[in-house]
């Protein structure tokens, strides 16, 4: 059995990967052993089946050079901590990794084998040991055009994001109930004599005074939005958008670039993001080939019919949330040109777009 080490698995993807890990029985192929930066030497807090129960030390370079394969969803500035130094020591096991940190190194794969199953093999047999999972946007944008990207049909794509507060963090899905129950306190008298209006002024004018729950996101989210996530590059977009076209081609191994751009933003759901999708087509497709092509991609993505009652009920955060399904719905030609269509679609960023790549990606290298 091949000993392997988990980092980082408290925070939310790490929990959203052991939960599938242990509803997917994963721990019984393999020898886990169990990290943390804060509390060595304490019992591991759950019950599975593996040797070791104490918690060991994240920063112990000699225990973790002892593992075969590592997995870390500490984030970024974990990985360039301690990755370079375990590589340096001529440590030659497998690292995954959820962060972002090393995505860009050449010697690294992106995995999301549902689409880029070959690339991610042909890399093993080339001795490639760093395999790291995409940016959720990007995976589950993936997941859900796979069918088009994957016979070449898209020319261009344009984005705009609708992402939920996990995908900021813990702290930020705190928050943002905190700013949620700020506001029902101020609306907690409404009955049908009263005056929304008079509401709304009350919610408008307290939510940018100072006493408004804003420490991590610094402005409101709840009753408001912010066209903006992670730092600012160079060309005006955020990282978060120039990840869009980098990732994506870095996944598909493309010869040829495929444009891609657009506008993420943070709404004030808990789980699951969602995208507008803006795509230009090579060549022209009837609506029913362009859903087939989507449809038949892969066994989660699944087209939603374009009427209210399907879409409302279906593609949604709250329809998808704790799902492994990537609806997509609102699919149709574009009037603005005859190879243009819009589609819009949502999955659970922790799960597709997160955990899932990471914890298959695993079970990939064990059964090689
Ligand atoms: N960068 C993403 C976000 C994380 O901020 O939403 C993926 O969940």
């Amino acid at each position: 059995m091949k000993d392997v080490g988990f980092i980082g698995w408290r925070g939310i993807v790490g929990s959203v990967l052991l939960e599938r890990m242990i509803k997917e029985k994963d721990f019984n192929s393999i020898n886990a052993i169990f990290f943390t930066t804060s509390q060595c030497g304490e019992l591991i807090p759950f019950d599975i089946q593996n040797k070791c129960k104490i918690l060991q030390d994240a920063y112990n370079i000699e225990i973790l050079s002892s593992l075969d394969i590592i997995i870390s969803c500490q984030g970024s500035k974990y990985t360039s901590k301690i990755y370079s130094k375990l590589r340096l020591i001529g440590w030659n096991g497998y690292w995954i990794d959820a962060s972002s940190y090393l995505r860009s190194f050449t010697n690294s794969v992106i995995v999301l084998d549902p689409i880029n199953l070959n690339f991610i093999k042909k890399k093993i047999d080339m001795g490639i040991k760093t395999f790291v999972g995409g940016n959720c946007t990007v995976s589950l944008m993936l997941m859900s055009l796979g069918g088009l990207f994957k016979d070449n049909l898209i020319e261009w794509l344009s984005v705009s994001t609708y992402q939920a507060a996990s995908g900021a963090g813990s702290n930020f899905m705190k928050e943002l109930l905190l700013q949620m129950k700020f506001i029902s306190k101020i609306s907690n008298f409404i009955n049908n004599s009263t005056n929304i209006l008079d509401i709304e002024k009350n919610i408008s004018k307290n939510i940018i005074k100072n006493d408004f729950p804003k420490k991590y996101f610094s402005v409101p989210l709840a009753g408001s939005l912010i066209p903006w996530i992670d730092k600012k590059i160079n060309n005006g977009q955020t990282k978060e958008e120039w990840k869009g076209q980098f990732e994506t081609n870095k996944i598909l191994n493309t010869k040829n670039i495929i444009p891609i751009d657009g506008t993420c933003v943070r709404i004030g759901t808990l789980r699951s993001h969602s995208q507008s999708f803006t795509i230009k087509l090579k060549q022209q497709l009837s609506l029913n080939n362009m859903k087939d092509i989507i449809q038949s991609h892969n066994k989660w993505v699944k087209v939603i019919p374009n009427d209210m009652s399907h879409t409302i009920n279906n593609l949604t955060p709250a329809a998808v949330s704790g799902k492994l399904s990537i609806p997509i719905g609102r699919i149709k030609k574009l009037n603005i040109d005859k190879n243009c269509f819009s589609a819009f679609s949502v999955g659970d960023q922790l799960l597709w777009g997160a955990a899932e790549p990471l914890r298959r990606m695993l079970k990939l290298l064990l059964n090689y």
